[in-house]
């Protein structure tokens, strides 16, 4: 009885192998559809006991929640909770989804834009190559990128920023910062940094022309530590890989819930091993301290979060701030409907744009919230990429190309728009 116990609350996330991956082989993706306060209270009760890594966190009725379920909670467990409420299988097997001999080539090639940079967006790249991406872009344009570092992840690798800017002797332009791969799985994200990055260099791509009214600053791998985490061992991890002294066995903080606002609240967890754990104080990941510490300076006109998977854009703000509304939230919603049509106009993918408490599920300590609470951006959006969870994180990489060109023309529109109104 004992070891069945200490069976089933042996956190899914957390898995310790002496070498190699872990993998997702006959893990099942369920979708489940809270219909009311009870199935809320249920699935909450799933999250912190993790006995399934959630996949797409949940919050409100009629709202799904992916979870990753594991073989020996496929029989007793699945069975209970569709006896309950709506449920459906979105994948068999996680591990299928996983394309382990990309993978393996990837890591063992060599970085190469001989081919054009074209070629870049038809597999994902690791940290590695991603710091090669940039640095090969600044040799390519020394007049428009500059790559440095804003600070040191935990494990001491380079937070890289890519400024773009244009020499055009005006001095009022507006800032854009755009960060990617705050969260370690959605791989998308990255690709979409290195993707804005090539437009904004080519001379006959609409982002290009921004350059005589706009700066340029992106950070392509806002996580270093997680995304290699998540190459190496785990392809699913979300957080940061901090070690926390409170609870050793766990590792990690959710790079998304560490801000100044709201810290701790609603969608959160104070729990070490939680996938949402927010830190023991706002700002302790040294990620997102260094990221905060680039907002204050630079005091972007517009700032973007990018995440995954949902083919959302949110607005602020998504955690519940007493007095606190977002005085502009009319027009930023504007904007995003016309980003949302110029995406939809590309390949015909349908996202919506909305406040992301209300569209997505209420979470406390997000990056987007915080930028525009302390007044540091006029305007704020989080993207949640593509799909909508038949593949979730593990986006197939004949994807990244198309899903690369549409969010990358919807971010042309909302600069455009932005420039008309100020
Ligand atoms: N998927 C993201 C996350 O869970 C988006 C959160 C957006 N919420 C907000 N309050 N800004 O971290
Ligand atoms: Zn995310």
């Amino acid at each position: 009885k004992f070891l069945l116990l200490l069976f089933y609350s042996s956190s899914l996330c957390n898995w310790v192998r002496a070498e190699g991956a872990v993998t997702f082989d006959n893990y099942k993706i369920l979708r489940v559809v809270p219909q009311n306060p009870q199935h809320l209270e249920m699935i909450n009760e799933i999250e912190t006991t993790q006995k399934c890594l959630v996949l797409l966190q949940g919050g409100n009725i009629g709202q799904p929640v992916d979870l990753a379920v594991p073989p020996h909670l496929q029989t007793d467990f699945m069975d209970n909770l569709r006896d309950q409420m709506p449920t459906e299988i979105i994948s068999h097997n996680i591990e299928t989804l996983i394309n382990r001999e990309s993978m393996q080539m990837q890591m063992e090639s060599e970085f190469s834009t001989e081919a054009g940079f074209d070629t870049v967006f038809t597999q994902y790249l690791t940290f590695t190559k991603i710091q090669q991406f940039v640095l090969q872009l600044q040799e390519l344009n020394p007049n428009l990128v500059k790559v440095s570092s804003y600070g040191k992840s935990f494990e001491g690798r380079d937070l890289i920023q890519v400024a773009v800017q244009k020499n055009t002797g005006s001095t009022n332009k507006h800032l854009v910062l755009m960060d990617c791969g705050l969260h370690a799985r959605e791989w998308i994200t990255n690709m979409e940094c290195c993707h804005w990055l090539t437009q904004l260099c080519d001379t006959s791509s609409p982002a290009h022309a921004l350059l005589d009214n706009f700066n340029f600053l992106v950070m392509p791998s806002a996580n270093p530590d997680g995304l290699e985490h998540s190459w190496n061992t785990f392809r699913l991890w979300r957080k940061t890989r901090n070690t926390n002294p409170t609870n050793p066995a766990c590792v990690g903080t959710d790079p998304n819930r560490n801000w100044a606002f709201g810290h701790s609240g609603t969608g959160s967890s104070t729990d070490e091993c939680s996938d949402v754990y927010c830190g023991p104080a706002p700002f302790s990941a040294p990620e997102t301290l260094a990221l905060s510490k680039v907002l204050k300076e630079q005091e972007p006109t517009l700032y973007l979060s990018m995440h995954s998977y949902s083919q959302l854009i949110l607005m602020s703000y998504g955690c519940d701030a007493p007095g606190l509304t977002n005085k502009n939230f009319t027009e930023q919603q504007t904007i995003a409907n016309k980003a949302v049509q110029a995406l939809h106009d590309v390949h015909q993918t349908t996202y919506e744009a909305g406040n992301s408490k209300t569209i997505l599920y209420e979470a406390c300590g997000c990056s987007t919230d915080w930028a525009l609470a302390e007044n540091l951006c006029k305007y704020a959006y989080t993207y949640e990429l593509r799909d909508t969870g038949r593949t979730g994180f593990l986006l197939p990489e004949d994807q990244i190309a198309p899903t690369c060109d549409e969010t990358s023309a919807s971010v042309v529109t909302m600069c455009t728009e932005i420039l008309k109104r100020n």
